[in-house]
């Protein structure tokens, strides 16, 4: 079921939600109204329990996104563009924040926001004619929307420097050589391989669990290891006291496949 129209596709599958940048005839770039979808539909996702996990792509064959779009931010003034940036990169740590499995479909060209986008979601799918990377530079401007922040801590200090300072594109099997990407596939299967992925996480797992485990990596990996292990520590408790915790014992007692509510 499609629940919104442009420039924003928020469509359901079960338990899936795919949202889908959908400017398709400007590369799927980021203006002020995508990012305004994009953050109401960030904002139903984090209330909505039926969702257990997301999948973010772009329309067309084309592009992910090309990032912001740089035909709006030509008219926008000094204060306008400031605002346009905080306003990304909330929207980007929410969705990284967010308490449940998100995954990019990179079908395409990523490129400055487009790569920060991709980089804000937990799992990174890419087709194999993706070509990804941090213009911004060439812009004479840098990447704003967490580029700087999470390009280092996927791909490592000095190889995001090589790419944020030369705003080099790589191909899906550099990204994947790199780091900056998880799995490549064939573009037709793109989308149906991310959804495979989305549904082996909800079939099989708490919906809790997932929650806290993205919250005990995440937080975790800001800190030292001493207080990492006490983030892991507390996400654990969460779990201890919930229903699914005690359905999957049972149901391994009784050798059948657990029943999570959620609860
Ligand atoms: N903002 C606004 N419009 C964009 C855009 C962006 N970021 N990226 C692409 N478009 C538009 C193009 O202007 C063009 O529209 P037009 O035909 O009305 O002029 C349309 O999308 C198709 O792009 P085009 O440039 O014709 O396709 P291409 O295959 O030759 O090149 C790109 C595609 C993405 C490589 C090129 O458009 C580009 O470099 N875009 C800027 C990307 C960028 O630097 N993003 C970082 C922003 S911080």
């Amino acid at each position: 079921m499609t629940t919104a129209t442009e420039p924003l596709l928020v469509a359901r599958e079960g338990a899936v939600a795919i949202l889908t940048l959908n400017r398709a005839d400007r590369m799927n770039a980021v203006d002020l109204a995508t990012l305004a979808a994009l953050r109401a539909a960030v904002d139903e996702l984090w209330g909505d329990t039926e969702v257990r996990a997301v999948i973010v792509t772009g329309a067309g064959e084309k592009a992910f996104c090309a990032g912001a779009d740089l035909k709006e931010r030509a008219g926008m003034t000094p204060a306008q563009v400031r605002r346009f940036l905080k306003n990304i990169r909330e929207v980007m740590g929410e969705i990284e924040h967010l308490p449940k499995p998100v995954i990019a479909a990179v079908n395409g060209l990523a490129l400055g926001g487009g790569t920060e986008l991709a980089l804000a979601c937990d799992i990174r799918i890419a087709a194999d004619n993706a070509s990804m990377g941090l213009t911004e530079a060439t812009l004479a401007i840098i990447p704003g929307a967490g580029g700087t922040q999470r390009l280092p801590r996927l791909v490592g200090k000095g190889r995001a420097k090589e790419l944020i300072f030369t705003g080099r594109r790589v191909d899906a099997a550099e990204a994947l050589a790199i780091g900056l990407v998880e799995d490549v596939v064939p573009a037709a299967e793109l989308l149906d391989r991310a959804k495979a992925l989305a549904l082996r996480i909800v079939e099989n797992t708490g919906p809790v669990a997932i929650a806290q485990a993205k919250f005990a990596i995440n937080r975790g990996m800001e800190v030292d290891l001493e207080s990492g292990l006490a983030i892991e520590a507390k996400a654990y408790e969460v779990t201890i006291p919930t229903k699914d915790r005690t359905e999957a014992l049972r149901a391994f007692g009784e050798k059948r496949k657990p029943v999570f509510t959620g609860e």
